[in-house]
C-alpha cells in the first residue's frame, strides 16, 4: 500500500485512495469514492458514496463530505466545516439521492474552520472562505468572503495572500 490509514478508520469496497494520501483517526470513507495523491484526512472525516476528491486535498477534523459535493486538487477544508446536499430537508419527505443538489469546489480554494457551504454552488478557483461563513451562492475565483450570509470583501492570491478589499 502506498498510502495511509489508521487502523481506527473504515474504508469500504471499490474505494480508490491516490499514493502518498493519508487517512488518520476514525474516519468512514464509503464505497465509490475516489481520494487522489497525497491528501491528509484528519480525524473523524466522513466521504461518502462516489465523492471525488482531487490530489493534495487537505480535510481537517470533523468534515462530511456528502454526495453531491466535488473537491478538486489542494482544495483545503478547515476544521468542522460543513457541507450540504438538500436544499429544504424534511425528514417524513425525502428528496432521494437523484435530486441531491452538487457542491464543487474548485482547485486550491480554501473553506474556514465552522463555515457552511450551502449546496448548489461552486466556490471558484483559489477562493477564501472565512470562518464561519455561510455561502449562499456561487462565488467568484479569488474571492475573500466573509459572513451569514457571505459576501466578497475582498480578493486573495493563489497563495491566499488578500491582495484587495472592497471597501
Ligand atoms: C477571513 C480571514 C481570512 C480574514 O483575514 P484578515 O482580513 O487578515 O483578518 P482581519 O483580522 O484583518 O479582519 C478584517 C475584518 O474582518 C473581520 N473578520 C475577520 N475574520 C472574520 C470572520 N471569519 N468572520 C467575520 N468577520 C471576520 C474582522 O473582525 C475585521 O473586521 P473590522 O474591519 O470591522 O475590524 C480570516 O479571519 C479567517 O476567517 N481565516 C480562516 C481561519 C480558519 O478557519 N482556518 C482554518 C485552519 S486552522
Amino acid at each position: 500500500m502506498d498510502f495511509f490509514v489508521h487502523e481506527s478508520s473504515y474504508i469500504e469496497e471499490n474505494v480508490e485512495i491516490g499514493k502518498g494520501t493519508k487517512i488518520w483517526h476514525f474516519c468512514h470513507i464509503q464505497a465509490g469514492a475516489k481520494i487522489g495523491e497525497n491528501c491528509s484526512l484528519g480525524q473523524n472525516v466522513y466521504v461518502s458514496s462516489n465523492v471525488k476528491i482531487g490530489n493534495g486535498v487537505k480535510i481537517q477534523n470533523n468534515v462530511s463530505v456528502y454526495e453531491g459535493v466535488e473537491l478538486e486538487d489542494n482544495v483545503f477544508c478547515g476544521p468542522s466545516c460543513v457541507f450540504t446536499n438538500v436544499l429544504i430537508p424534511r425528514s417524513k419527505f425525502p428528496k432521494g439521492k437523484d435530486n441531491y443538489k452538487k457542491t464543487l469546489v474548485k482547485n486550491g480554494a480554501s473553506i474556514g474552520a465552522n463555515a457552511t457551504i450551502i449546496c448548489g454552488h461552486t466556490i471558484g478557483i483559489g477562493a477564501m472562505i472565512a470562518a464561519g461563513a455561510v455561502v449562499t451562492s456561487d462565488v467568484p475565483d479569488f474571492a475573500l468572503m466573509v459572513g451569514v450570509p457571505a459576501r466578497q470583501v475582498g480578493s486573495v492570491d493563489m497563495e491566499g495572500q488578500i491582495i484587495s478589499r472592497i471597501k
